[in-house]
């Protein structure tokens, strides 16, 4: 008896495990689903001895977290876990393991924009370079030096974009950040590190800007229209308004963007009686993935 119980165990966690290489520098987005759930029940993500991260979004019977920018400290094991009736169950284990280089295929994240938010781009190499530097395209053949740095000279900057606190400051060889902070709507496009010899990683950015209308807060009385906005598609890409009830998400409106749509923008426009539930997110799928989450506060 004991020994067949054990064994479902093992089956079980061995049947819900999942291990993943991922690419340094890159956004890592993790999902787990249960059949079924109860309302009372919830669903959450967290990490080898960590406090649980508030940063699980709850909806329909998955949970979702995104890991941005995975460098040493993202790897370890996160645990699915579902919380019924006091119980605690483990639903599902997800290993993640980060290259120790930042060199490899494209790889495109999603940042809000905003006074708040920030993106480091990085460049990690095993081989030493004598000359390396961060472009940005913010259209097709429009590419533009950021910074650049060469063995025995300091960084210089050169391009329309400030380098944020965390951008390298001196020439390793091996190690180049560009970090943007803050991150304005109209910073999207693709950014490449440069080698003297060729390009060594290239990062597509997509910008996504939430807002409130009317902007300053509102009376009880009064409706509210949050709008949600992408810089660009390809493909194509699902946008969410969520109302949110602590972590769980609450689907009020989606709508799929394509290449097509000529306004890359999701409304939704609340009554009085709707706005009292303040915490929004606009969140952004690309088939089941989650790419990004953009709250938003109605005061
Ligand atoms: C969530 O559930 C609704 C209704 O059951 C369904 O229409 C929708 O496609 C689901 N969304 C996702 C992302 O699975
Ligand atoms: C990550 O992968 C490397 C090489 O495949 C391995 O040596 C290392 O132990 C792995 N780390 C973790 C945390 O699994
Ligand atoms: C963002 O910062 C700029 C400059 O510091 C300021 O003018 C602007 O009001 C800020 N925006 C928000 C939404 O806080
Ligand atoms: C910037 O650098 C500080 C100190 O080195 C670090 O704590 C912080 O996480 C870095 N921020 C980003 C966005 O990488
Ligand atoms: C909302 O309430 C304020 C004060 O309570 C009032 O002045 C205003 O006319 C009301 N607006 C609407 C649209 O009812
Ligand atoms: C960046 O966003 C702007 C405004 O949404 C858009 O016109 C432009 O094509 C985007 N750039 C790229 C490289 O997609
Ligand atoms: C985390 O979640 C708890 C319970 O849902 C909530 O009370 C708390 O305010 C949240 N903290 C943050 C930083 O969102």
């Amino acid at each position: 008896m004991h020994i067949i119980s054990f064994f479902l165990v093992m089956l079980k966690i061995v049947f819900c495990y999942k291990s993943q290489k991922v690419q340094r520098g890159s956004d890592v987005s993790l999902r787990c689903d249960v059949p079924l759930m109860s309302k009372s029940s919830t669903l959450h993500w967290e990490k080898d001895g960590e406090q649980s991260p508030n940063s699980t979004l709850m909806y329909n019977n998955s949970a979702y977290i995104i890991l941005h920018t995975v460098d040493e400290r993202s790897e370890g094991n996160y645990y699915c876990r579902l919380m019924e009736n006091g119980r605690v169950q483990t639903v599902r284990i997800h290993t993640v393991n980060v290259t120790s280089y930042s060199q490899n295929k494209i790889h495109t994240i999603y940042r809000q924009s905003g006074n708040n938010s920030d993106v480091s781009l990085i460049f990690k190499s095993k081989k030493i370079y004598h000359r390396l530097r961060w472009t940005w395209e913010q259209s097709p053949k429009s590419q533009i030096d950021l910074i650049a740095v060469e063995k025995g000279i300091e960084v210089q900057i050169k391009g329309p974009i400030e380098p944020g606190r965390n951008s390298s400051t001196t020439y390793t060889g091996q190690f180049f950040i560009f970090h943007i902070s803050p991150v304005n709507f109209n910073y999207n496009g693709t950014y490449r590190c440069i080698t003297e010899t060729s390009t060594y990683t290239t990062t597509i950015l997509r910008t996504i800007r939430v807002s409130v209308e009317p902007p300053d807060g509102v009376l009880r009385n009064q409706s509210v229209v949050l709008t949600c906005e992408v810089s660009e598609v390809t493909d194509s890409v699902t946008l969410v308004w969520f109302r949110m009830e602590g972590n769980r998400g609450v689907l009020v409106k989606q709508q799929i963007m394509t290449e097509k749509n000529n306004m890359l923008r999701l409304t939704v426009n609340l009554a009085s009686y709707e706005t009292d539930p303040l915490h929004w997110q606009c969140a952004v799928f690309t088939e089941n993935t989650l790419r990004a989450l953009a709250p938003i506060t109605i005061s």
